[in-house]
């Protein structure tokens, strides 16, 4: 193998990564990356949550960072405008990246956990099971802040379908996967990647 080519099999160079962001989709990126940088300075609404959220649950979605609020609000929105009405999903939609209250990221955190997923998931697998500080703290919230989710909702009173969706929203959900929980997954995570 030529060497250019082995050092860039070993780790990931700004090539690697120009390459992958030329593989998604830009409106979709620059939608996030505005969304990140400049959420809507006004709060969500507290009328647009209490359809979905019970008073212990909404204290809860409050203490995401402001563009977390709004990505889980437009999350919502995209559900409802196409049909969904479960409300076990759509409280799912509004909580599932809860677990993030734990360990709150900077932007730039965030934007190396979306370039590490595409460039190298196994090091950020990896990475992500060191104890949440320093540099491994992206990657530890990347990879466990599903179950911690789960863990929040649960003693928020959430119901256990919503429980499972927050605690499965990063798993891979299989294309002949049929059951009832999963198909609402597959959703979850269609308005997720899509948001
Ligand atoms: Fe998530
Ligand atoms: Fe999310």
């Amino acid at each position: 193998m030529p060497k250019r080519a082995k050092l860039a099999a070993q780790h990931p160079s700004a090539h690697d990564i120009l390459i992958v962001i030329s593989k998604t989709s830009l409106s979709h990126r620059l939608r996030q990356f505005l969304l990140a940088f400049h959420p809507p300075a006004r709060p969500v609404e507290t009328t647009r949550l209490t359809p979905y959220l019970t008073p212990a649950q909404l204290a809860l979605f409050r203490q995401l960072q402001g563009s977390e609020q709004w990505h889980a609000l437009l999350m919502l929105d995209k559900l409802t405008a196409s049909g969904a009405d479960d409300r076990h999903l759509l409280a799912a939609a509004l909580l599932h990246d809860i677990g993030k209250i734990h360990y709150p990221l900077h932007t730039w955190e965030r934007v190396l956990i979306v370039l590490m997923k595409r460039v190298s998931p196994g090091r950020v697998q990896r990475w992500g099971q060191e104890p949440p500080q320093g540099l491994a703290k992206p990657f530890a919230v990347a990879c466990h802040h599903a179950e911690w989710g789960a863990d929040l909702a649960s003693r928020a009173g959430a119901s256990p379908l919503t429980i499972e969706l927050i605690r499965r929203h990063e798993e891979a959900v299989p294309p002949e996967a049929a059951t009832h929980t999963e198909k609402l997954l597959r959703l979850l995570k269609q308005v997720d990647d899509s948001s």
